[in-house]
């Protein structure tokens, strides 16, 4: 059994990964959590019994003291997540490391030289590649079935509500405070898609802007606040039919996500407070999100591979799909009906249901518990080399940022290389 520390408590720290230690107490046990909202320290020190002498008011405070754990979960906001992981390196930590690892290559790179130079564990939470789904598709193409793969259309579904609630008026609304939409959504796709071809990317072009949510788009009378607007009810991103109606809200029995980024322990008369006055409750264009709501990016990689991935707000599923296309054949994956499709060409396809083969379909279908599955084998096993390492990881955070530099140059193609420079 390892000892962790959490640092960030939020809804990856405290609701995502804290509850590994309830489902595997043989593996984790939580010795210290910190974060900088004292309701979420007491509430996670009550949950898993941590004295009160190891509950910190703050990252910061926490790598003050001497190492106090096997390892710490680093699950803070996208932009604390390096100056985290270097204080947690100098202390001697193995490190879980949410993504992204940062808006800025710079830091990344930095990162990596560090965690090179301490040869420590850091795995970045790209919780894809532990799925069923995605290990099915990269088995399928690893057997040599399909050929080589020439080329992949891939789409993120974003979901119109989960685009409402993040990215208009929620932590990732604005990349000056956080990252580009490209980057702190589908660095998890550039890193799949890598992961798949196997090769490297040499460049990439993007277009795509903030269409909808926008002042100009705002219905005729619409308030700024959802409980006081006569859209309340018809409006689909009405944050009353999000956070209470719909079967996402509190009223259809949810109390987990997104119902508790609004309130942490929701009741009735809490969230319609929150909603008056609070982030969540404001109109999707009276918001200050300046995030895209839709892109799409071509991808060049070695030998000619090419990647076409849109990423879309504007959808009613919250789910991936891809088309692999190879010299033998091809390999259609889709998270909606949780099939994964392998034609040979001439031959009838082989369908995998992941429903039926998955274990686990929890969290990211699965994906969560079975990365911390792997980072601890890898602790018991003091191995530094994991799925997701910083050095694998990187790569993905090239191509979002090339994305998004493609895209505010209306599409120029930009050179990995250039960019490194
Ligand atoms: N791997 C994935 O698939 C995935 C999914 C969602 C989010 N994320 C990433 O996980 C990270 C956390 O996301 P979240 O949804 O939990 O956000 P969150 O805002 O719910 O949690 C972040 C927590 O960090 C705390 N914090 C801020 N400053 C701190 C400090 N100095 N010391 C200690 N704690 C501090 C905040 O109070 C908050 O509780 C983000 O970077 C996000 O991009 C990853």
């Amino acid at each position: 059994m390892k000892t962790v520390a959490l640092v960030g408590l939020g809804a990856r720290g405290l609701h995502t990964y804290a509850p590994y230690a309830k489902l595997h107490p043989e593996e984790m046990k939580i010795v210290a959590v910190a974060d900088v909202v004292p309701e979420r320290v007491t509430l996670a020190a009550k949950e898993y019994g941590v004295p009160e002498k190891m509950c910190f008011s703050s990252a910061e405070e926490f790598f003050a003291e001497e190492r106090l754990a096997d390892a710490v979960f680093i699950s803070t906001q996208d932009r604390q997540h390096v100056t985290h992981a270097l204080m947690a390196l100098e202390k001697g930590y193995d490190i879980l490391l949410e993504k992204p690892i940062s808006h800025s290559l710079e830091e990344c790179y930095a990162l990596k030289k560090k965690v090179t130079e301490k040869n420590k564990l850091v795995v970045v939470c790209h919780v894809l590649r532990y799925t069923t789904f995605y290990k099915t598709i990269k088995q399928a193409i690893d057997s040599g079935d399909i050929g080589d793969i020439v080329s992949i259309q891939a789409i993120e579904n974003v979901g119109y509500w989960h685009a409402a609630h993040s990215f208009v008026r929620g932590n990732w609304r604005n990349s000056e405070e956080t990252s580009p939409m490209i980057l702190q959504k589908c660095c998890h796709d550039f890193d799949i898609y890598g992961w798949l071809i196997g090769k490297k990317c040499i460049g990439v072009s993007s277009f795509g802007s903030l269409s909808y949510f926008k002042k100009e788009n705002a219905p005729e009378g619409a308030a700024d606040r959802c409980l006081s607007c006569k859209y309340v009810n018809s409006c689909p991103y009405s944050a009353k039919l999000i956070y209470l109606d719909n079967e996402t809200g509190f009223y259809a029995g949810n109390t987990d996500w997104p119902v508790n980024v609004v309130m942490e322990e929701p009741t009735e008369e809490g969230i319609i407070a929150a909603l008056q006055t609070g982030d969540y409750g404001r109109c999707v264009f009276a918001s200050d999100n300046n995030v895209v709501d839709h892109q799409v990016c071509n991808l060049l990689f070695e030998d000619g591979v090419t990647v076409n991935f849109t990423m879309c707000s504007f959808t009613s599923e919250m789910s991936r799909y891809c088309k692999i296309m190879g010299t033998k054949g091809e390999i259609i994956a889709d998270q909606t009906s949780n099939l994964v499709t392998v034609s040979v060409f001439g031959k009838e396809p082989v369908v995998y249901d992941i429903n039926q083969l998955a274990t686990d379909l929890s969290g990211h279908g699965g994906g969560d518990n079975a990365m911390l599955t792997e980072f601890f084998e890898c602790l018991n096993n003091d191995q530094v080399d994991a799925l997701t390492t910083i050095e694998n990881s990187v790569q993905s955070h090239e191509i979002a940022l090339a994305c998004e530099k493609s895209r505010l140059s209306c599409g120029a193609y930009i050179a990995l290389d250039d960019l490194r420079k």
